[in-house]
């Protein structure tokens, strides 16, 4: 068990908050947001009740989307845009889903969000899209909407890697993008112009809805 009395959490979204573990430096602890779960089950509207709560929660479906198919492959190629998974562990704070925490000279990464409002659509950043966007075509990598608050960029010589820190895994509600290529491939191909979208909306203000 992994005692996080003490601990202030470096990073929180809407779900889950994300501390460093105490017993490894390398790696990225998120654990549910106390009562969520409750708090789903008590709003839900009623054409979610169908879905069990378990459905909800954002490191079980982690934990789905790391063992999906593309990940079972040999290929090194296949974690060059991707947090390392290391399971679920039990903390005192609850289950965390536990990752490999993107760093660079031992500052938290920033993320693709933070990137772009402050500098752009640079071309050094374009570049690191196009790479994101040939691995996935690659790989056929099933990830949710790709979010830049989820992608965070990790420094390697001259290059911004892409790594997703949130996200992985898929929403399509029959289950053929996981087991047929030629829908992975379409499934991948509307992540793609999804991202592209988000990313346009984010530059332009955030007018209208992104999708
Ligand atoms: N492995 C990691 N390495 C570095 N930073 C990370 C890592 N995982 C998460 N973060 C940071 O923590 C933030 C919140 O984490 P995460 O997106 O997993 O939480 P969430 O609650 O599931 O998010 P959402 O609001 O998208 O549902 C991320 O936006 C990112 O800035
Ligand atoms: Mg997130």
């Amino acid at each position: 068990m992994i005692d996080l009395n003490g601990v202030k959490p470096f990073a929180e979204g809407g779900n889950r908050r994300c501390f460093i573990n105490p017993q490894n430096p390398n790696q990225c602890l998120k654990i549910l947001h106390p009562g969520l779960l409750d708090k789903i089950n008590k709003t839900r509207p009623w054409y979610k009740k169908a879905r069990t709560l378990e459905s909800f929660d954002d490191n079980l479906r982690e934990k789905d989307g790391y063992e999906q198919r593309a990940l079972k492959s040999k290929n090194p190629d296949i974690w060059k845009h991707l947090a390392k998974w290391y399971g679920l562990q039990e903390t005192t704070l609850g289950i965390a889903s536990v990752t490999e925490l993107i760093v660079n000279n031992g500052q938290i990464a920033e993320t693709l969000e933070h990137y772009l409002l402050n500098k752009g659509l640079t071309e050094k950043i374009k570049k690191s899209l196009q790479s994101l966007e040939y691995w996935m075509k690659e790989h056929l990598v099933l990830t949710k909407n790709l979010l830049p608050h989820n992608l965070v960029l990790k420094e390697d010589k001259d290059e911004l890697v892409i790594k997703i820190v949130d996200g992985l895994g898929c929403h399509s509600f029959i289950p053929l993008p996981q087991n047929f290529n030629i829908f992975a491939k379409l499934y991948v191909n509307k992540r793609i112009k999804l991202m592209w979208q988000r990313i346009n909306w984010d530059l332009s203000g955030r007018q209208g809805n992104w999708k």
